[in-house]
């Protein structure tokens, strides 16, 4: 762990020192002076093969960038996410990451971290708190846009279509940015054709399981829907199921769009039984690992940083495979 110094005087304690790099002993939240950072990293779960391909960025970003990392599994509870940012103040770690379950009722534990002087950095999802002095940058996707490239594909779909276009919409964890931002960004695209109704929008959790579940139970409260829009892959994929067991064709009974494009969605896609894939990248650790760095040594950083992404159709799909790293 490094002594963190507040960025103000820490900018000023360096230049007149001669001090580059770490070590300045003058910050009042720190612990061990070992020259390395300590990251805590706060993960929402395990629910997706998303969050999977996430972990594992982060992890392999940490040993290759010589970060010691703290990591912790919430389990997709914000009272977990509290408490492990709770035991990484706590621990005086340099910075602390993490990507929130749900948007609000952050405001108290990010209080507590700034009055300790650790640098917060969101990774993936945003919160909702006013106070943007609470975290230094929030890196990741813009949702919304995926939402709205989600329902564009769809209005360019439809415009073949005879009759009406029903939507099945599964979102994910309710109050969760992604689940949030991908549904209003839908919502607008859609309104470009007054043939597209949403005609059920369930929670799905982000998990296959809870995906199968929902649809299950969607499909027979609504035999006409002939579309479903999933918030990631993973949901899409256990719908999957739901729609063969009810004797059903993905893809051509019942439209497929979802959004993640990991391997298995991709397979999928590829296979001809998901429509369209909306790409979210989870590749986050290198750049996390870097705005990392630059925070510990006081530097300002971009507030908002916005991830890459594109889109995939089925041809695409079958061509970007063998090379899909998750
Ligand atoms: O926050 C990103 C979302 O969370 C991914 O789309 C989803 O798969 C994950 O669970």
């Amino acid at each position: 762990m490094i002594r963190r110094v507040s960025a103000a005087i820490a900018a000023g304690l360096l230049v007149a020192a001669g001090l580059a790099g770490c070590g300045g002993d003058s910050g009042s939240g720190s612990g061990n002076d070992d020259g390395k950072i300590t990251m805590g990293f706060a993960q929402v779960g395990a629910e997706s093969g998303w969050r999977t391909a996430n972990t594992k960025s982060i992890q392999e970003s940490a040993k290759a960038a010589g970060i010691e990392l703290k990591f912790s599994d919430a389990q997709q509870k914000q009272e977990n996410q509290i408490k492990a940012i709770r035991s990484y103040i706590a621990q005086k770690v340099d910075v602390i990451a993490f990507s929130p379950v749900i948007e609000s009722g952050w405001d108290q534990v990010l209080k507590e971290a700034k009055d300790a002087e650790i640098p917060v950095i969101l990774t993936d999802r945003a919160v909702d708190s006013k106070d943007t002095s609470l975290y230094e940058t929030f890196i990741g996707s813009d949702f919304v846009l995926e939402g709205k490239k989600a329902g564009e594909w769809l209005v360019e779909d439809s415009k073949a279509a005879k009759g009406p276009v029903n939507v099945i919409q599964l979102e994910g964890t309710t109050g969760a940015a992604p689940a949030n931002d991908r549904k209003s960004g839908f919502a607008d695209a859609i309104k470009a054709d007054p043939k597209i109704k949403v005609v059920a929008s369930q929670d799905g959790d982000f998990t296959r399981a809870k995906g199968k579940e929902v649809m299950e139970a969607l499909l027979k409260a609504h035999p006409e829907a002939n579309v479903l829009y999933a918030h990631n892959d993973d949901m899409g994929l256990g719908a999957i199921e739901a729609i063969e067991a009810a004797g059903k064709k993905p893809g051509v009974d019942i439209k497929i769009v979802t959004v993640d494009a990991v391997k298995d969605g991709m397979t999928a896609l590829s296979e001809g039984k998901i429509n369209f894939i909306v790409e979210c990248s989870p590749l986050l650790g290198p750049q996390l690992m870097d705005l990392a760095k630059q925070v510990v040594d006081g530097k300002k950083v971009e507030k908002r940083i916005l991830t890459e992404e594109t889109t995939f159709t089925q041809e695409q799909a079958k061509a970007a495979l063998p090379d899909r790293k998750y």
